[in-house]
C-alpha cells in the first residue's frame, strides 16, 4: 500500500555506498529526504545526484539528511558516483542505497509498473523528526526534479511546524505568510507582534515569524 501524508514511514536496513545503514538511526532526530532514481549511468539522474551533493550545506543548515536509492548493485553505484563527481564537479558523500532486492522500492511504492516494470520512478519523500511523512512528490524518468524547490518546501514545512502559519503560492524565505484559518483575526493580532493584514476574513497575512 502506498504511503500517505501523516503516515509513519517504514524503517529498513540497507546496503549503501556509505556502508550498511539503518534508516531511523541514520535520520536520528532530524529531518530526512529519501529519493529514488530510475537507474545508474543515466543522464538526468547524474544531474540530480550532482545537484543534491552541491546543495549539501543547504540540507545540513536545515538539519536534513539525504539518501538516494535505485535498484542497481553497490559496485555500479560506486563506479557511477565517480562519474557524478567528475561531471557535476561535486563530491557525493550521502548514501546511495543499493536496493537490488527492491526492499526499499517496495516499502515506499517506488515502482509504478505502468511507467516501468522494473525501474524506480523519481519519488521523493520528506520525513519529519517524528518519522511521519510530511510531503512526497513523484516525477517521471524524463523529468529531473528541482532541488531548490525541495529546499523551499522544507523551509515551509519547518516554519509551519513551529508557528500557526501556512505559506502562500510561490512563497520563499522572508516573504509574508498566511495566518491559519483556525485562528481568529482577534487572536492573530495578539499572537503576531509584527501585525496582521486582513484582506478578507479568511485571507490574513503576517510577516514571517523568526
Ligand atoms: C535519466 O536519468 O536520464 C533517465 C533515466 C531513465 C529514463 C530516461 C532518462
Amino acid at each position: 500500500m502506498s504511503l500517505r501524508l501523516g503516515d509513519k514511514v517504514p524503517d529498513f536496513s540497507a546496503e549503501t555506498t556509505e556502508g550498511v545503514i539503518n534508516f531511523y538511526e541514520f535520520l536520528g532526530d532530524g529531518w530526512g529526504v529519501l529519493f529514488s532514481h530510475p537507474a545508474d549511468y543515466t543522464p538526468v539522474c547524474t544531474t540530480e545526484l550532482g545537484r543534491t551533493a552541491l546543495l549539501k550545506a543547504e540540507f545540513e543548515k536545515r538539519n536534513v539528511k539525504v539518501l538516494a536509492v535505485s535498484i542497481d548493485p553497490l559496485e555500479k553505484h560506486l563506479g557511477w558516483r565517480n562519474d557524478i563527481n567528475e561531471t557535476q564537479n561535486c563530491t557525493v558523500d550521502f548514501p546511495i542505497i543499493a536496493d537490488e532486492n527492491k526492499n526499499v522500492a517496495t516499502l515506499y511504492d517506488m515502482i509504478h509498473p505502468n511507467a516501468s516494470a522494473t525501474a524506480t520512478v523519481r519519488s521523493l519523500f520528506i520525513i519529519g523528526p517524528d518519522k511521519l511523512l510530511k510531503l512526497f512528490i513523484t516525477y517521471p524518468a524524463s523529468t529531473g526534479r528541482n532541488f531548490y524547490e525541495v529546499l523551499r518546501v522544507i523551509d515551509s514545512l519547518q516554519l509551519t511546524a513551529k508557528h500557526s502559519v501556512a505559506t502562500p503560492a510561490d512563497w520563499k524565505q522572508g516573504d509574508d505568510v498566511i495566518v491559519v484559518p483556525s485562528i481568529s483575526t482577534e487572536d492573530a493580532i495578539k499572537k503576531f507582534e509584527k501585525g496582521v493584514k486582513e484582506i478578507k476574513p479568511y485571507l490574513r497575512y503576517t510577516a514571517q515569524p523568526e
